[in-house]
């Protein structure tokens, strides 16, 4: 198992570069089984998950080829597998990203039934609901959703009940080889979503509407591929601002896109940053000083985003004054509350918010990753209290956060890894 030891106290100074967006980086990924002729998809984030898409992509028959610095050549003419098992789909729910994309093109796909997580129950009736009005006929089990096709897919009206990220990126990539035109609407307008539509598009889809909520798709017959660069890790930055935002610190990320990062830039700006957005950079300085509390709510983008709540916990955990911060996105987000607590935190949990006190007395503590968001949560808490954190199932990070310690370590942390010895 693995551990990340923080040594606490530091003040984060310096620069770092910001990755590939991994909520980007893995429809992306799937939407290479669309495309006739090769793929090319660079700026990929180093992460498991990312290995896990690819992973995935390699059982089903695509040709992967990694070039250097995280660029792969995908080529999907050699898919003979039109299944995800479940052992990937277990260990990354976002393999249910492969099933409209697989039912588009080759007309057929079983993709084991993603349970809960850490974070919720997380249905996907939604993508379910919506293939079947496009012509598609479903089984489900508990263990497997199984789709046809008697031929292609047909354009639909589709309206999702609720605003869903994968159940709008699984549509949209499956309407692009539909006959005819698909309309859906209340569609996530999330930035990832849009990446995914500039992409489909210089690859020979016909998208427009996206990054608002009504997204429209005239089919084609078929995707020509070509190249595409990610667009950089929204989270990741908002992660690195609010650590230094704990720290009293001062920093500049580079490679980034502040336009994706309003609601973050603008909680830290209450909390008392001062925030310089470049074109492709953000420099945050709080000038010495304790971040103030604020009150936060989640919501689908352009509202505070759902990954950054657990992050925000921690910055109030440390500010001065009192927040609420409540999650409407997921039902059971908030697992690093009792973690903070070990640390010193003053949180109370109600229903879907916390109240948290803020104080100066955070200290060193033994504690346990258990999601992704919730380990990055912890780390930051690690810098900004007194003494030495342990942060155990760190596997957690390594999801979602490309070598979190070295870029901590780059700023003026004290990060190690160690493989914990299990008694
Ligand atoms: N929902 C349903 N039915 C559906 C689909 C969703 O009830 O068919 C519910 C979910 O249970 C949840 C809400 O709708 O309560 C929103 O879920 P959504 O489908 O938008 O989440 P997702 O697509 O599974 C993506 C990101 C998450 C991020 C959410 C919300 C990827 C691969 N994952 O998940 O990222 O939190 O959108 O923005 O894009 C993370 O990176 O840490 C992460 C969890």
């Amino acid at each position: 198992m693995n551990r990340l030891i923080i040594e606490g106290g530091c003040q984060l100074r310096g620069d770092i570069r910001c990755s590939g967006a991994k909520n980007s980086a893995l429809p992306i990924l799937a939407a290479s089984l669309l495309a006739r002729g090769s793929v090319h998809i660079s700026n990929l984030p180093h992460l498991q998950d990312v290995t896990t898409m690819l992973e995935l992509l390699g059982r089903m028959g695509t040709d992967v080829i990694h070039d250097e610095d995280m660029s792969v050549e995908v080529n999907s003419s050699t898919v003979r597998e039109l299944s995800a098992p479940v052992d990937l789909v277990r260990t990354m729910r976002a393999s249910i990203l492969v099933l409209g994309p697989m039912l588009s093109r080759f007309g057929e796909a079983t993709v084991a039934m993603p349970g809960g997580c850490a974070i919720g129950t997380r249905p996907v009736d939604q993508h379910i609901r919506a293939l079947r009005q496009m012509g598609a006929e479903i089984t489900e089990t508990e263990e497997h959703i199984h789709a046809r096709t008697g031929g292609h897919l047909r354009g639909a009206e589709i309206t999702m009940e609720l605003v869903t990220v994968t159940g709008t990126e699984n549509v949209m990539m499956a309407a692009t080889l539909a006959e005819g035109r698909s309309v859906i609407r209340n569609a996530a307008c999330e930035p990832e979503v849009a990446d995914l539509a500039r992409c489909l598009n210089s690859w020979g889809a016909r998208i427009s509407g996206h990054g608002t909520d009504t997204i429209e798709i005239e089919g084609v017959k078929h995707l020509h591929g070509g190249e595409y660069a990610v667009m950089s890790d929204r989270i990741e930055l908002g992660t690195y601002l609010a650590a230094a935002a704990m720290t009293r610190g001062c920093i500049e990320v580079f490679n980034a896109q502040p336009e994706h990062a309003g609601a973050v830039l603008d909680a830290l700006r209450s909390m008392g940053a001062e925030i310089d957005e470049g074109e492709h950079s953000v420099r945050l300085d709080m000038k010495g000083r304790r971040p103030r509390s604020h009150d936060l709510t989640t919501a689908p983008f352009p509202a505070f985003p759902t990954d950054m709540q657990a992050q925000f916990v921690a910055v109030n955990c440390v500010a001065e004054g009192s927040a609420r911060i409540q999650e409407t996105v997921f039902e059971n987000r908030f697992m690093h509350v009792q973690e903070l607590r070990r640390m010193g935190a003053q949180i109370e949990l109600q229903d879907n918010a916390v109240y948290v006190e803020g104080s100066d007395e955070l200290h060193g503590s033994h504690v346990e990753a258990t999601d992704l968001r919730a380990s990055a949560c912890l780390v930051l808490a690690g810098l900004a209290a007194r003494g030495q954190t342990l942060v155990d199932n760190v596997h957690h990070i390594d999801r979602g956060y490309e070598c979190i310690e070295e870029k901590f370590n780059l700023l003026g942390a004290e990060i190690q890894r160690t493989e914990a010895v299990t008694p």
